[in-house]
């Protein structure tokens, strides 16, 4: 089994989904794909983390990343 540097949780409760978290899901997906960053991420999908009015939600190491986007995740994942 791989040793993953960070877990990413992703809130998949129907407000995230509502505010595009599956797009979002999608693109941290791929970015964890390429050379810098291969094999040291591993993404969980979680259910509602009650910040749903700040959706959509995303936790990295432990801190809650709220109306979360890629920018501020590719801040975070370095
Ligand atoms: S649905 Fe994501 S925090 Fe509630």
């Amino acid at each position: 089994m791989p040793t993953y540097r960070k877990f990413i949780f992703v809130c998949n409760g129907s407000d995230c989904k509502k505010s595009g978290c599956k797009n979002l899901q999608s693109e941290i997906k791929e970015l964890i794909k390429s050379e810098d960053h291969k094999g040291k991420f591993k993404i969980i999908k979680t259910k509602c983390m009650d910040f749903c009015k700040s959706a959509p939600v995303v936790v990295i190491n432990n801190e809650v990343i709220k109306k979360a986007d890629l920018t501020d995740l590719k801040k975070k994942m370095l």
